[in-house]
């Protein structure tokens, strides 16, 4: 999701036991895991100790090839995983022992397999956002997991202590993997490469990789940092002299752009295919929050993973020949031939005969997904290190009382799109009928009829019934804009939203893709649908639906039956009442403060302390 602003242990004695713990050596750039860690193994609890367990589901299996890639991306800080939902409740130990097994898998059968990220680590729990620098608890348990190929994202880029410590300490740790190909970084008044532009490698099976990883024509970056526009670094004599190379088995490019519909990645598609009209070439895109997959031609094909922790992708490739690997196809070359009419890209003759065959699956972040995959149990799964990672998770959390201390307990649960906002269970409803009226006023004018406006896309996530922390409240509306008022005629305050909604600065971003259809299942979740069909989502879900949300939506209160001379008070926060104030004119006052520093992030958690139940 494109946001247009920003916000502004212990250490356990255990008992030592074998354990056949896989050794995490890149395949490239040489092994980066603790091996005394490794040899340990505890049996102690796992996952979040307060999060809730996954219903048993219908989970297909998945198809290994000759190469395959585990994708996450837009994790945002959600590491400790979704306490309040049980369908994504394993934390990154639980996904950290995952992807271990999941490797050990991939070299008995003698296959690649390669773990991408395509960045946005930042902005959207409390974990990851009441620290200072912000990351400073989730940054390093990220940095357990054997990335093979990470991208920055456009949180990695808004202000300049992120910028700077993503420059300074997390690029540098990838030895190599973390690669920037259209970032640079103002470093004391020089401008270097913000990490390494490409990455030529060879995996563990011998397939000889060329790896970028781009960033969309990003412009709301800090000025520490310079974005090139894609089309731009793709004519880079750096990009070119990597490109041309005929030494190369396979692409792989990350990048924390939208995978549909971009014109950044048909660029860097169009670029390679100048020069390599056949070479496979497969993408991870993120950026969009949604699930998807996209046909760029017969061996070039696309991969978006989701958000938040939700999802795991899953790509598979067979059919490459015995010149390009030593592994051998597993479960034989019989997945999807790709067959559909390749994507239309100016300028670019696309490849429409190949021998490569694909599966993709979008695995649900849970407990129950990766002990099924990795055939094992609950009693099996846990390794120590998984186990390390999850304590160091609860003890990070423990050490900042304020995730954990309970504000209030949300009655119901109210989602941010799977219901329109005409529906009670809808988040913009529950703001705009309940909590906009009762904690979004001056103390002062209580008495005064009012709207209360807000934009919809500072809201990043699902308001769920149960307790309510800072966390959750991160979670919801990370965003620091405080709340202004003014005072205007209901002749012109009365047409405010819906001159809001179509106004040119403000313009409402591209819808994401939709999934529809629905088939006979078990649980709630995401029925996606792209450009291989409708199989892709891993656990067969029955369809949480999706609304389309307005750019802004209102609260109105005491407003019935006045007249177009009264004067009423508008409230809306600093984000967007630059943009509000034109269409406010007549007899109006200026913007001014509606409660000192009271923001759009304060609103739930006083909502929380003044109204909802403590007893949950
Ligand atoms: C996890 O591993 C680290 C590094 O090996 C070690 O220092 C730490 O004590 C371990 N933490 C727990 C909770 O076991
Ligand atoms: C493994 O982790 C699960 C999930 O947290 C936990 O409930 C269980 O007790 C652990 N099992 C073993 C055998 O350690
Ligand atoms: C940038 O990071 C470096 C290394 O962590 C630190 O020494 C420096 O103070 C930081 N600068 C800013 C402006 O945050
Ligand atoms: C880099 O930073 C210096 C100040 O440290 C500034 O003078 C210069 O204009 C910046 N360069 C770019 C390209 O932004
Ligand atoms: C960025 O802008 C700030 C505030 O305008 C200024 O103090 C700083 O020197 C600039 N930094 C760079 C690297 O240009
Ligand atoms: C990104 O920048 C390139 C120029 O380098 C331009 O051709 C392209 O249209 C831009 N894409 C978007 C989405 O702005
Ligand atoms: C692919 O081939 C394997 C073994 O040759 C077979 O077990 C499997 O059922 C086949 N799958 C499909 C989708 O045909
Ligand atoms: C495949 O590409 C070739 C060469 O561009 C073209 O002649 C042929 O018509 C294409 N076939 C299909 C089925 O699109
Ligand atoms: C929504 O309205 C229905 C019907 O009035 C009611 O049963 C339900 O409890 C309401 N749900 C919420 C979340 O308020
Ligand atoms: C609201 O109360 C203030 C004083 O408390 C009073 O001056 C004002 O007229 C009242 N406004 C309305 C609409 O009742
Ligand atoms: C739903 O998906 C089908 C393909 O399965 C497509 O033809 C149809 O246009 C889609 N409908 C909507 C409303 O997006
Ligand atoms: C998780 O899945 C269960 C089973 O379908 C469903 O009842 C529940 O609503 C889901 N939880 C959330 C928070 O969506
Ligand atoms: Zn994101």
């Amino acid at each position: 999701m494109l946001l247009n602003s920003l916000l502004l242990l212990t250490s356990l004695l255990r008992p030592i036991a074998g354990c056949e713990d896989h050794d995490w050596t890149s395949p490239v750039l040489g092994g980066y895991v603790d091996h005394s860690m490794m040899r340990r193994h505890d049996l102690s609890k796992r996952i979040q100790p307060t999060a809730l367990k996954t219903p048993a589901q219908q989970i297909k299996d998945l198809h290994w090839g000759q190469i395959n890639f585990l994708h996450t991306t837009d994790t945002h800080g959600w590491l400790a995983g979704h306490l309040l939902d049980e369908n994504y409740s394993a934390d990154y130990g639980d996904f950290a022992d995952f992807v271990q097994k999941m490797k050990a898998k991939a070299d008995r059968l003698g296959v690649d397999l390669l773990l991408i990220d395509s960045g946005d680590l930042h902005d959207g729990t409390g974990f990851g956002d009441i620290t200072k620098p912000n990351g400073k608890l989730t940054v390093p348990i990220f940095q357990r997991l054997p990335y093979d190929l990470l991208s920055i994202g456009n949180h990695e880029l808004y202000t300049t202590p992120i910028a700077n410590d993503t420059y300074h300490n997390f690029a540098p740790h990838w030895g190599g993997r973390y690669l920037t190909s259209n970032v640079e970084f103002n470093d004391t008044g020089v401008l270097k490469p913000f990490s390494q532009r490409y990455a030529y490698w060879e995996t563990k099976q011998g397939i000889r990789i060329m790896s970028f990883a781009f960033i969309f024509n990003f412009t709301g970056n800090s000025n520490a940092t310079v974005v090139t526009p894609v089309g731009t670094a793709v004519k880079q004599s750096w990009f070119q002299e990597q490109v041309k190379r005929t030494d190369i088995d396979m692409f792989l490019v990350a990048g924390h752009i939208t995978l549909r519909g971009s014109t950044e990645w048909n660029l860097i598609y169009s670029a390679i295919r100048e020069h390599h009209p056949t070479i496979p070439i497969s993408i991870f895109g993120g950026h969009r929050h949604v699930r998807d997959s996209v046909i760029f031609d017969a061996n070039a094909v696309g991969i978006a993973s989701g958000r938040y922790c939700e999802t795991v992708g899953w790509l598979s490739i067979d059919g490459l020949p015995s010149s390009v690997t030593r592994a051998k196809s597993p479960q034989g070359n019989n997945a999807t031939k790709i067959t559909a009419k390749p994507s239309a890209i100016p300028g670019v003759t696309p490849n429409n005969q190949s021998d490569l065959s694909y599966t993709r699956q979008y695995l649900d972040f849970n407990r129950f997904s990766f002990e099924h995959h990795t055939g094992t149990t609950e009693a099996t799964f846990n390794t120590s290190l998984g186990t390390n990672i999850t304590e160091k998770i609860t003890s990070d959390i423990d050490s900042l009382p304020s995730l954990t201390t309970k504000l209030g307990c949300v009655p119901d649960s109210y989602y941010l799109s799977r219901y329109p906002i005409t529906s009670n269970q809808s988040l913009f409803n529950y703001l705009t009928t309940v909590v906009f009226p009762k904690v979004v006023v001056d103390p002062k004018r209580t008495n005064m009829s009012r709207i209360v406006l807000t934009n919809t896309g500072g809201f990043r996530y699902d308001l769920l019934k149960g307790p309510f922390t800072i966390d959750n409240a991160y979670q919801t509306n990370p965003y620091q804009n405080y709340w202004l008022r003014m005072t205007a005629p209901w002749s012109v305050a009365k047409n405010l939203l819906a001159n809001m909604q179509t106004d040119k600065v403000y313009k409402k971003r591209g819808e994401p893709a939709t999934a529809n259809g629905t088939t006979i299942v078990k649980t709630e979740g995401y029925v996606t649908h792209d450009d291989f069909g409708s199989d892709g989502d891993n656990v067969v879900h029955i369809d949480q639906g999706s609304a389309e949300t307005p750019h802004y939506v209102q609260a109105n209160v005491s407003v019935d039956g006045i007249g177009d001379d009264t004067l009423v008070d508008v409230y809306g926060t600093s984000f967007f009442t630059p943009a509000a104030g034109k269409y406010l004119t007549g007899n109006t006052s200026d913007w001014v403060s509606a409660d000192g520093n009271f923001s759009s992030f304060d609103t739930l958690p006083r909502m929380a302390q003044q109204f909802w139940s403590k007893d949950c």
